[in-house]
């Protein structure tokens, strides 16, 4: 396995998983990337490890460029697994390494996990200095766990940012200006939208934090990292964190005799006749973190689901779940459905967009049976009249 420097000896170590196809639930069709980097300095310094599975690759791009067991120090910017599971293994070959934590969640974190180590724990403002370069150490406190943080070298000016700006892309090229810039944008959109959502506030801050920072490279957790477009990523990660809206208008649904399906249509294209872009998505074929991605700068959702057992399909559910988890904010919306007879699903589906904190703008749109051509009329006309002045 062989390292990339990416800076004068400063080393991409981490690991290739082009296999994983689900990150809790998030549907990783790309894959994903564990970075770890290796400083080469008076005290040799490893920012993060990788997936317990992969540590084998990592140490064998390691190997490449030094004894392992001459580490000094291990950064663990991130406790969750696929960044710190290697915290175990490296603890083994680097037997001397000091690991370095936030205080106090970090260690909590660690230790619960891997046990008693030789951590070192530090907090905002803190540097350790490893010879020609120093670390600074910037907690980013649930973006998007209690321990995360982030590290930056000044002499270099490289930002380690974990979680942050990153995508889950497995890829042999090492920056984002290797690969198309546009679907590394949608998979760090898909990132955020379906990691750090929740966080937006957090995620501000942390811009915020980063903003006196002179960074020419940022060296991601995940995916490709940016030594081109650090503005463009940096913007992004403003507007998302912030919801800005685009004039759009998602539409989900699943559908069991098409009727549903043909409700859904209409309400897309009487978007369209106002000038909303419409985004369906059929949760029969699509997946939820799909539309997460889309929400993030949506102004409206409509969910349809027809009626099955007395409730909405279990598809729906499913979604508004995890919709509410991530916790997009701003969005105006309503429910739609055909039904048979009794036609619960519908306004539980309106419960659920309000537990979402979505506004809503049109009362339910509910047909029984088989839509007509008036019923569709009327439908079109209902969704047509949210036609902003
Ligand atoms: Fe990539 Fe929060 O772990």
């Amino acid at each position: 396995m062989l390292p990339v420097e990416i800076k004068k000896d400063i080393y991409w170590v981490g690991s290739m998983d082009y296999s994983m196809r689900s990150f809790h639930g998030y549907s990783t069709e790309k894959g994903s990337t564990y970075n770890a980097y290796l400083i080469m300095d008076e005290k040799i310094t490893l920012i993060d490890t990788v997936k317990a599975p992969f540590c084998l690759e990592m140490l064998g791009r390691i190997r490449n460029i030094v004894d392992p067991a001459k580490i000094d120090y291990i950064v663990s910017n991130h406790v969750e697994p696929d960044h710190s599971g290697g915290i175990p293994f490296m603890s083994q070959q680097c037997p001397n390494a000091k690991i370095i934590t936030s205080d106090p969640n970090g260690l909590k974190g660690l230790t619960g996990r891997y046990g008693e180590k030789d951590y070192i724990t530090v907090k905002a403002g803190d540097t350790l200095s490893l010879g020609k370069r120093t670390l600074q150490f910037v907690p980013t406190p649930m973006l998007h766990w209690p321990d995360s943080m982030v590290t930056y070298c000044p002499e270099e000016e490289i930002l380690f940012s974990n979680d942050g700006f990153g995508q889950h892309l497995a890829t042999t090229e090492r920056f984002a200006d290797e690969r198309n810039l546009d679907e590394v944008m949608h998979q760090a959109k898909k990132y955020y939208a379906n990691i750090l959502m929740p966080y937006g506030m957090q995620a501000q801050k942390a811009v915020n934090a980063l903003a006196g920072l002179k960074i020419s490279m940022i060296a991601t957790g995940h995916g490709v990292s940016w030594r081109t477009n650090i503005e463009d990523i940096i913007k992004a990660y403003q507007d998302w964190s912030s919801f800005q809206k685009t004039d759009k208008a998602v539409v989900v649904f699943d559908t069991m005799w098409h009727t549903t399906e043909i409700m859904a249509k209409n309400v897309a294209d009487a978007f369209y006749h106002i000038g909303i872009k419409p985004v369906l998505f059929d949760l029969r074929c699509d997946h939820i973190s799909d539309v997460m991605t889309e929400l993030l700068d949506a102004k409206y959702i409509a969910v349809g689901s027809p009626t099955l057992n007395n409730n909405m399909m279990p598809s729906i559910a499913g979604f508004l779940c995890y919709m509410k988890g991530l916790a997009p904010k701003g969005l105006k919306g309503f429910a739609f459905g055909s039904y048979g007879w009794g036609g619960q699903s519908i306004g539980q589906v309106e419960n659920a967009l309000k537990d979402c904190k979505v506004e809503i703008c049109l009362d339910m749109q509910k047909i029984l049976n088989t839509p007509n051509p008036k019923l569709l009329k009327d439908l079109q006309n209902a969704v047509m009249g949210l036609k902003e002045a």
